[in-house]
């Protein structure tokens, strides 16, 4: 008699245990997010909307809270797709990113010249800022718990990215930004977000920056890593010493676009910068009907690598988010060679979590 009771709790237990999501279990450490595009946000199909709200508990527009999407004309925004995001998150009782203020990639097509065409003055482009982060950030007060305020600001060898920014402002436009959205929404974490941030010169310049902008009593309160990883980069012992370096700025880390790139690399290809094109190549594109045991294998041991990192420093991590659902809405099937088809995220196409998602759990038990 003991026997089948104990039997029938064991199995009760195994149930539970592979039951359990990474909402669950994770999301007690850190926020564990995923970005989602308004496609994702508007489908009518349940296993997109359990995708999304049994696996996360944070989200991130993916694209239409950026300059372009919402500020599309000087005297005109658009709201709609933002306004139902964060509606969204409420419903399901998840956090919002807001992504992003300040960067030189879809940016509002407006913003850097005048009527005629020519370039804006200093005083002219610092006053468009102002009106767009107050304006937007204004807009969710109280309802966003962090923004991405400047995304993307340095070159891998720490150098300025001489963005129109920038060009017109000077490096003072991140203290300007910092504080533009500060005063719209006080209570809003700051962040500074960027890509291959484990290269140490762009992590020393980022470190400078958030010592700086605390020198200058700014607000900031912690670092995006955007961790859009490959199977052979970033190097783990530099992507971990950066977790260190930043956490030892005073600033909390976040991943806050994982990915892995599980297709071959063109030439000269690297980082995240999306201007980045690369003409189609059959060989480019080796999984179109699934990938090989060995890639499997390899995708598997590589995000449970990263895993292994989150959970060790899991203390200075505030969030870690994927870039999308699953495989079938990732930007990597487009980026940075078309038509492809890529294995980048922990949700299969199907909208079911894939295997290794077990074992990434247990990594927080
Ligand atoms: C990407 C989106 O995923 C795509 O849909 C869009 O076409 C281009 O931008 N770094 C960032 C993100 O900060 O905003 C980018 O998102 C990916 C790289």
């Amino acid at each position: 008699m003991n026997k089948i009771i104990l039997g029938v709790a064991c199995l009760a237990l195994t149930v539970n245990v592979s039951a359990q999501t990474m909402r669950e279990t994770i999301g007690k450490h850190f926020l564990i997010g995923a970005a989602v595009s308004t496609r994702n946000i508007y489908s009518q199909d349940p296993k997109v909307k359990s995708a999304i709200v049994n696996n996360f508990n944070a989200i991130v527009p993916e694209n239409c809270m950026k300059g372009e999407a919402i500020h599309p004309e000087e005297n005109r925004y658009s709201w709609d797709d933002a306004d139902a995001t964060v509606k969204y998150a409420e419903d399901n009782h998840m956090t919002v990113t807001g992504h992003c203020l300040v960067w030189h990639s879809q940016a509002p097509r407006w913003m850097f010249k005048d009527s005629e065409g020519k370039t804006v003055t200093r005083e002219v482009l610092i006053d468009r800022l102002y009106h767009h982060i107050t304006n937007v950030v204004g807009r969710y007060k109280g309802r966003i718990k962090g923004w991405d305020v400047v995304n993307e600001a340095f070159e891998d060898d720490g150098s300025y990215r001489k963005t129109q920014y920038y060009n017109i402002i000077g490096p003072e436009y991140f203290e300007l930004a910092f504080k533009f959205a500060h005063e719209a929404d006080p209570n809003a974490e700051l962040y500074y977000n960027d890509y291959s941030m484990s290269k140490p010169a762009k992590r020393d310049a980022v470190c400078r920056l958030v010592r700086d902008l605390k020198a200058k009593g700014c607000r900031i309160d912690a670092v995006g890593m955007q961790s859009h990883n490959g199977t052979d980069y970033p190097n783990l012992n530099d992507y971990e010493a950066s977790i260190d370096s930043f956490a030892a700025c005073g600033v909390k880390v976040m991943m806050t676009e994982l990915d892995i790139n599980m297709l071959p690399s063109p030439q000269h290809f690297g980082g995240a910068d999306i201007s980045q094109r690369f003409k189609y190549d059959k060989t480019l594109n080796p999984y179109v009907n699934g990938l090989t045991k060995s890639a499997q294998k390899l995708f598997n041991e590589r995000y449970l690598a990263f895993f292994k990192i989150y959970a060790k420093h899991k203390d200075q991590i505030s969030r870690v988010t994927l870039w999308g659902v699953s495989d079938a809405d990732s930007w990597l099937n487009g980026w940075p060679v078309p038509g492809r088809t890529n294995y980048s995220l922990l949700i299969d196409r199907q909208y079911n979590v894939k295997p290794v998602v077990k074992d990434i759990i247990k990594l927080f038990k």
